[in-house]
Protein backbone atom coordinates (compact mmCIF):
# COMPACT_ATOMS: atom_id res chain seq x y z
CA UNK A 1 0.00 0.00 0.00
CA UNK A 2 1.10 3.55 -1.14
CA UNK A 3 2.18 4.74 2.41
CA UNK A 4 2.41 1.99 4.35
CA UNK A 5 6.58 0.95 5.64
CA UNK A 6 7.06 -2.31 5.15
CA UNK A 7 10.52 -3.36 6.94
CA UNK A 8 13.27 -5.11 5.25
CA UNK A 9 13.41 -7.59 8.41
CA UNK A 10 11.27 -7.79 11.23
CA UNK A 11 13.80 -9.45 13.55
CA UNK A 12 16.39 -7.28 13.30
CA UNK A 13 17.16 -3.66 14.27
CA UNK A 14 16.82 -0.64 11.25
CA UNK A 15 19.02 1.25 9.93
CA UNK A 16 18.02 5.04 10.61
CA UNK A 17 18.42 5.60 6.81
CA UNK A 18 15.99 2.71 6.57
CA UNK A 19 13.19 4.70 7.91
CA UNK A 20 13.26 8.17 7.05
CA UNK A 21 15.95 10.84 5.16
CA UNK A 22 19.54 11.18 6.48
CA UNK A 23 19.29 14.70 7.83
CA UNK A 24 15.59 15.08 8.85
CA UNK A 25 14.23 14.65 12.76
CA UNK A 26 12.19 11.49 12.97
CA UNK A 27 8.61 11.44 15.16
CA UNK A 28 7.12 8.35 16.18
CA UNK A 29 3.51 8.51 16.76
CA UNK A 30 2.88 5.17 18.50
CA UNK A 31 -0.79 3.63 18.25
CA UNK A 32 -1.66 6.55 15.33
CA UNK A 33 -5.44 5.32 15.55
CA UNK A 34 -6.79 7.27 12.14
CA UNK A 35 -3.80 8.88 11.59
CA UNK A 36 -5.69 12.48 11.98
CA UNK A 37 -2.38 13.76 14.33
CA UNK A 38 0.52 12.55 11.77
CA UNK A 39 -1.45 13.85 8.54
CA UNK A 40 -1.96 17.49 10.09
CA UNK A 41 1.63 17.20 11.20
CA UNK A 42 3.26 15.96 8.89
CA UNK A 43 1.48 18.39 6.44
CA UNK A 44 2.53 21.19 8.47
CA UNK A 45 6.41 20.52 9.14
CA UNK A 46 7.75 18.85 5.76
CA UNK A 47 10.99 19.28 6.64
CA UNK A 48 10.23 16.00 9.41
CA UNK A 49 9.58 12.48 8.90
CA UNK A 50 6.90 11.10 10.87
CA UNK A 51 6.05 7.67 11.15
CA UNK A 52 2.90 6.18 12.60
CA UNK A 53 2.62 2.60 14.33
CA UNK A 54 -0.80 1.03 14.46
CA UNK A 55 -1.24 -2.48 14.92
CA UNK A 56 -5.14 -2.89 13.39
CA UNK A 57 -5.39 -3.63 9.35
CA UNK A 58 -8.78 -1.41 8.70
CA UNK A 59 -6.77 1.85 10.59
CA UNK A 60 -3.38 1.17 8.82
CA UNK A 61 -5.52 1.43 5.26
CA UNK A 62 -7.28 4.60 6.22
CA UNK A 63 -3.93 6.32 7.32
CA UNK A 64 -2.49 5.39 4.30
CA UNK A 65 -5.27 6.46 1.67
CA UNK A 66 -5.03 9.41 3.83
CA UNK A 67 -1.38 10.11 3.31
CA UNK A 68 -1.89 9.22 -0.19
CA UNK A 69 -4.43 11.63 -0.73
CA UNK A 70 -2.77 13.94 1.05
CA UNK A 71 0.04 14.25 -0.76
CA UNK A 72 2.67 14.01 1.70
CA UNK A 73 6.35 12.58 1.78
CA UNK A 74 7.45 12.99 5.12
CA UNK A 75 4.52 10.62 6.37
CA UNK A 76 4.63 7.03 6.15
CA UNK A 77 2.77 3.77 9.06
CA UNK A 78 4.13 0.88 10.45
CA UNK A 79 1.56 -2.03 10.70
CA UNK A 80 2.70 -3.53 14.20
CA UNK A 81 2.75 -3.59 17.74
CA UNK A 82 4.26 -0.65 19.65
CA UNK A 83 6.32 -2.10 22.18
CA UNK A 84 7.44 -4.93 19.42
CA UNK A 85 8.49 -1.63 17.34
CA UNK A 86 10.29 0.19 19.58
CA UNK A 87 12.33 -2.48 22.08
CA UNK A 88 13.14 -4.34 18.50
CA UNK A 89 13.25 -2.45 15.43
CA UNK A 90 13.78 1.21 15.73
CA UNK A 91 17.54 2.16 16.11
CA UNK A 92 19.20 3.56 18.69
CA UNK A 93 19.13 7.15 19.38
CA UNK A 94 17.06 7.38 15.59
CA UNK A 95 13.66 10.05 16.82
CA UNK A 96 13.55 13.12 17.70
CA UNK A 97 9.79 13.19 19.38
CA UNK A 98 7.95 9.87 20.15
CA UNK A 99 3.57 10.37 20.39
CA UNK A 100 1.68 8.13 22.84
CA UNK A 101 -1.44 10.09 22.48
CA UNK A 102 -4.80 9.10 24.02
CA UNK A 103 -3.45 5.12 24.37
CA UNK A 104 -5.69 2.59 25.80
CA UNK A 105 -5.87 2.99 29.58
CA UNK A 106 -6.56 -0.40 30.55
CA UNK A 107 -8.33 0.71 33.25
CA UNK A 108 -9.19 -2.69 35.19
CA UNK A 109 -6.34 -3.24 37.92
CA UNK A 110 -6.14 -6.85 36.42
CA UNK A 111 -4.98 -5.43 32.81
CA UNK A 112 -2.78 -2.92 33.93
CA UNK A 113 0.63 -4.81 33.39
CA UNK A 114 -1.07 -4.27 29.62
CA UNK A 115 -0.30 -0.22 29.56
CA UNK A 116 2.67 0.66 27.24
CA UNK A 117 3.79 3.18 30.07
CA UNK A 118 5.86 1.02 32.26
CA UNK A 119 9.49 1.13 33.61
CA UNK A 120 10.90 -1.22 31.06
CA UNK A 121 8.98 0.64 28.43
CA UNK A 122 10.10 3.75 29.60
CA UNK A 123 13.96 2.47 28.70
CA UNK A 124 13.38 0.96 25.72
CA UNK A 125 11.88 4.83 24.67
CA UNK A 126 14.88 6.12 26.17
CA UNK A 127 17.07 4.13 23.88
CA UNK A 128 15.72 5.18 20.73
CA UNK A 129 15.17 9.26 21.80
CA UNK A 130 18.10 10.94 20.72
CA UNK A 131 20.11 13.41 23.15
CA UNK A 132 17.61 15.98 23.99
CA UNK A 133 14.41 13.84 22.35
CA UNK A 134 11.18 13.76 23.22
CA UNK A 135 8.51 11.37 25.10
CA UNK A 136 4.78 12.97 24.80
CA UNK A 137 2.40 11.35 26.51
CA UNK A 138 -1.51 12.96 26.68
CA UNK A 139 -4.51 11.23 27.89
CA UNK A 140 -8.10 11.87 29.16
CA UNK A 141 -7.61 9.05 31.77
CA UNK A 142 -6.51 10.63 35.17
CA UNK A 143 -5.78 7.97 36.87
CA UNK A 144 -3.72 6.13 33.53
CA UNK A 145 -2.08 9.87 33.46
CA UNK A 146 -0.76 9.22 37.44
CA UNK A 147 0.16 6.36 36.57
CA UNK A 148 2.35 7.82 33.74
CA UNK A 149 3.76 10.53 35.82
CA UNK A 150 4.46 7.21 38.69
CA UNK A 151 6.32 5.36 36.06
CA UNK A 152 8.35 8.07 35.13
CA UNK A 153 9.45 9.18 38.35
CA UNK A 154 10.59 5.34 39.37
CA UNK A 155 12.76 5.29 35.62
CA UNK A 156 14.44 8.43 36.75
CA UNK A 157 16.31 9.22 33.50
CA UNK A 158 14.24 11.73 32.01
CA UNK A 159 13.80 15.37 32.70
CA UNK A 160 10.06 16.75 33.34
CA UNK A 161 9.24 19.11 31.02
CA UNK A 162 6.16 22.31 31.39
CA UNK A 163 3.20 21.42 28.62
CA UNK A 164 1.06 23.77 29.16
CA UNK A 165 -1.94 23.76 26.23
CA UNK A 166 -1.35 25.36 22.94
CA UNK A 167 2.64 26.26 23.84
CA UNK A 168 3.11 25.07 20.62
CA UNK A 169 2.19 23.53 17.61
CA UNK A 170 0.13 20.23 18.30
CA UNK A 171 -2.89 19.08 16.26
CA UNK A 172 -5.93 17.47 18.14
CA UNK A 173 -6.15 13.64 17.70
CA UNK A 174 -9.02 11.58 16.66
CA UNK A 175 -9.68 10.63 19.91
CA UNK A 176 -9.06 14.06 21.75
CA UNK A 177 -11.42 15.50 19.64
CA UNK A 178 -13.97 13.16 20.65
CA UNK A 179 -13.18 12.95 24.65
CA UNK A 180 -12.68 16.97 24.37
CA UNK A 181 -16.61 16.77 22.38
CA UNK A 182 -17.79 14.73 25.50
CA UNK A 183 -16.44 17.58 27.75
CA UNK A 184 -13.15 15.16 29.07
CA UNK A 185 -10.10 17.33 29.50
CA UNK A 186 -6.62 16.02 28.13
CA UNK A 187 -3.77 15.28 30.90
CA UNK A 188 -0.41 15.86 29.02
CA UNK A 189 3.29 14.51 30.29
CA UNK A 190 6.43 16.12 28.51
CA UNK A 191 9.87 14.52 29.32
CA UNK A 192 13.13 14.90 27.58
CA UNK A 193 15.71 12.41 27.48
CA UNK A 194 19.15 14.19 28.74
CA UNK A 195 21.87 15.72 26.15
CA UNK A 196 24.14 14.46 28.52
CA UNK A 197 23.72 11.26 30.49
CA UNK A 198 24.83 10.45 33.60
C1 LIG B 1 -7.61 5.03 21.75
S1 LIG B 1 -6.91 4.90 20.15
C2 LIG B 1 -6.06 6.46 19.95
C3 LIG B 1 -5.70 6.73 18.53
C4 LIG B 1 -4.98 8.06 18.27
N1 LIG B 1 -3.69 8.10 18.94
C5 LIG B 1 -5.84 9.20 18.70
O1 LIG B 1 -5.52 9.81 19.73
O2 LIG B 1 -6.81 9.48 18.01
C6 LIG B 1 -5.56 3.80 20.45
C7 LIG B 1 -4.95 3.30 19.15
O3 LIG B 1 -3.79 2.58 19.45
C8 LIG B 1 -3.81 1.33 18.76
N2 LIG B 1 -3.07 0.43 19.62
C9 LIG B 1 -3.40 0.05 20.86
N3 LIG B 1 -2.44 -0.74 21.38
C10 LIG B 1 -1.49 -0.84 20.42
C11 LIG B 1 -0.24 -1.50 20.36
N4 LIG B 1 0.20 -2.23 21.41
N5 LIG B 1 0.48 -1.42 19.23
C12 LIG B 1 0.04 -0.68 18.17
N6 LIG B 1 -1.14 -0.02 18.16
C13 LIG B 1 -1.89 -0.09 19.29
C14 LIG B 1 -5.26 1.00 18.62
O4 LIG B 1 -5.51 0.10 17.56
C15 LIG B 1 -5.86 2.36 18.38
O5 LIG B 1 -5.87 2.72 17.01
Amino acid sequence: MAGEFVPKHYFRRMERDELCRPDRPLEIDLGCGDGTFLREMAGAVPERDFLGVERLLGRVKKVCRRITRSGLENARVLRLESRYSIEWLLPEASVSRLHLLCPDPWPKARHHRRRLVQVDFLKAIQRVLQPGGEFLFMTDHEEYFEWGCEQVDAFAQFERLEWPENSFFYPKTDFQMQWEAEGKSMHRLRCRKPITED
